[in-house]
């Protein structure tokens, strides 16, 4: 798909493209960005009327001080802006947007890791990448998960 494809390394909140977009992803990065209704507002920018927005970040759906830390996308909580996803909804519609109910995706989430375990480690993983905190990031986020203080969540946004 090179022909149709092209990647831009930048910070998304700080958007400053030409065109407007017809569509736009957003997956497990909203755990790091602060002021998430700054955000929806600088991406209802970018955006065609009619245009979707997808979302699939972990968000809070219980007390953010009861995680443990390292979590892989935050070393310690000075780095994890973790929202519920009432307060993603929140943002959300006041940049604009018509928002559907979220969707937990948390069965889904703890039966894929569950199916890796079983299926053992590949020689090539995640753990490649993230060093050697991995086991301690994910032994709390699956803490997290099953404990109901995070859950991986689904909004589509209509803009
Ligand atoms: C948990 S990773 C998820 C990566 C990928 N989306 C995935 O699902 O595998 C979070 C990513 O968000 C990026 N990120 C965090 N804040 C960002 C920002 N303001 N602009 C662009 N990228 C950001 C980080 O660099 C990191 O690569």
């Amino acid at each position: 798909m090179a022909d149709r494809t092209s990647f831009v390394v930048g910070d998304a909140t700080q958007l400053e493209f030409e065109s407007r977009f017809d569509a736009a992803t957003l997956v497990h990065v909203g755990m790091n960005i602060p002021d998430k209704s700054a955000f929806f507002a600088a991406v209802a920018d970018q955006l065609a009327p009619g245009a979707r927005l997808g979302i699939y970040d972990l968000m809070a759906t219980g007390d953010p001080n009861g995680l443990s830390y390292p979590l892989p996308f935050a070393s310690d909580a000075s780095g994890a802006w973790v929202a519920s996803p009432d307060a993603y909804v929140a943002s959300l519609v006041a940049a604009g947007f018509d928002v559907a109910e979220p969707i937990d995706r948390t069965q889904l989430a703890l039966e894929a890791t569950a199916a890796a375990s079983a299926a053992g480690p590949p020689p090539v993983s995640l753990a490649t990448l993230m060093g050697p905190d991995f086991d301690a990031m994910f032994a709390n986020i699956g803490a997290a998960l099953r404990g109901g203080l995070l859950a991986p969540v689904q909004i589509i946004a209509t803009r």
